[in-house]
């Protein structure tokens, strides 16, 4: 049995919840680890006993020639850190969501395609036992043919929120009942509809985003459609989310409370009271990943079964199942609904244009590029619920 050689590219957040399911794995071995910053590089290498530590990773990939290398760093380093790594000839595991644009996403798709090796998206909330189960059943016929997908946010600002967040439901959407073809899209701020005026940068380095509510209908390939409700709330909570297939003969559902859970009903129709939903058991091998129970306190997390995915689509010599197609369809999911309701008509996926769609709808309206906004969430949801087209009108008392 092969033990799979994974180097990290990051070492903050991310890089270190990734380590540390590469380190429980017992199929893969952590060779090597970088970052600019030597304090985090240090901090990450003692906590996983990593001694092959580097600045430069054109350095790492010659020296410890890692099949698989992780990326978690700011996203807009994802499209040209993955590109040279793909170059470089290896496996990339790149932190969600894939690119910023779609012309960072052609580019890196290039070098995926001349290079010949896998490129993934880091959705591991698409590969969890539970959401495993929900996605064999589809593919058998438990609820028969697949007619309708319903996905609702945990309460992100909604522009925001689809691709920080939603890309996740989305990747796993993808890898249950194949992409979209078209997307009919609307959004709402303060009440009424989003504006050019209501385009920002978004918190954490996203780039433009807008539309404080999105619901989002899409057109799927197979013929069934999407729901997606990327609705602000107040309070983000991911047991909130909704993610449920409903076919002909039956639905299913993931409960993101935590232990995530799926659930069955044998009606495709909804009722509020006779609609019943059962747990769908999961046997011990199906909560199993590298000698892991998936209800083993051990694992925080869901980064262990991203890389038990990794070890069984190499043993089999198969992609991974949220492969370069699967990411690909992500994107072009997201940036049609921003292209739908921008340019407010239905989108054919994919989209012929690959420059942004709200810097097209700023050069369209002859508005200047938004001036910075505040980066964490916390500040950026307060800053932005405060600009002043956000207010309810005044009372006019006559
Ligand atoms: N999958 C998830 O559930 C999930 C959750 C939150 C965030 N994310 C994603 O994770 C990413 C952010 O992760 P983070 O918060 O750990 O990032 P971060 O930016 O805080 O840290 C990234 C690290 O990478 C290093 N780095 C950047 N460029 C480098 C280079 N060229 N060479 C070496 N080191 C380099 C930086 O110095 C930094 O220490 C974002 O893309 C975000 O969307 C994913």
């Amino acid at each position: 049995m092969r033990t799979y050689r994974v180097a990290l590219l990051g070492c903050r957040s991310r890089g270190t919840s990734q380590a540390k399911a590469i380190v429980q794995h017992p199929r893969m071995e952590l060779v090597g680890v970088c970052d600019l910053l030597p304090e985090r590089l240090n901090a990450l290498g003692d906590r996983f006993g990593v001694a092959a530590r580097y600045t430069d990773f054109e350095q790492m990939l010659r020296e410890q020639q890692p099949d698989i290398v992780n990326i978690p760093t700011a996203t807009k380093f994802h499209a040209p850190l993955a590109t040279a790594v793909l170059r470089l000839g290896h496996h990339v595991d790149v932190e969600k969501p894939l690119t910023l644009t779609l012309a960072e996403l052609d580019q890196v798709m290039t070098a995926q395609r001349e290079s010949g090796k896998q490129l993934v998206p880091h959705h591991q909330a698409a590969v969890h036992p539970p959401a495993k189960k929900l996605r064999e059943l589809v593919k058998q016929g438990f609820i028969g043919e697949p007619q309708a997908v319903r996905l609702r946010n945990k309460g992100y600002y909604g522009g925001y929120g689809i691709i920080h967040q939603g890309c996740h439901a989305l990747a796993l959407a993808i890898s249950v009942v194949g992409p979209a073809r078209a997307v009919s899209a609307h959004m709402v701020t303060a009440g009424r509809p989003t504006t050019v005026d209501d385009v920002y940068q978004g918190p954490y380095g996203y780039g433009l985003v807008a539309g404080q509510h999105m619901t989002c209908l899409y057109e799927l390939q197979n013929g069934a459609y999407l729901l997606n409700e990327e609705h602000y709330r107040p309070e983000v909570d991911s047991s909130t989310i909704r993610f449920e297939v409903v076919g002909t003969e039956g639905a299913l559902a993931l409960d993101h409370a935590i232990p995530e859970k799926v659930y069955y009903s044998n009606s495709p129709h909804w009722h509020p009271v006779r609609t019943e939903w059962s747990e769908v058991p999961l046997s011990k091998e199906e909560r199993a990943a590298g000698g892991y129970d998936f209800l083993d306190p051990a694992v925080k997390g869901m980064d262990l079964w991203m890389a038990d995915e990794w070890v069984q689509a190499l043993d089999e010599g198969r992609d991974h199942v949220i492969n370069a197609s699967v990411g690909v369809s992500t994107m072009e999911m997201i940036h049609g609904a921003y292209a739908s309701h921008a340019e407010g008509r239905r989108i054919d996926l994919p989209q012929a244009s690959r420059d942004h769609p709200f810097e097209r709808w700023l050069a369209r309206e002859g508005r200047p590029t938004p001036p910075p906004a505040p980066p964490g969430y916390g500040d950026w949801i307060a800053w932005a619920l405060a600009q002043p087209q956000n207010q309810p009108p005044a009372l006019v008392r006559s």
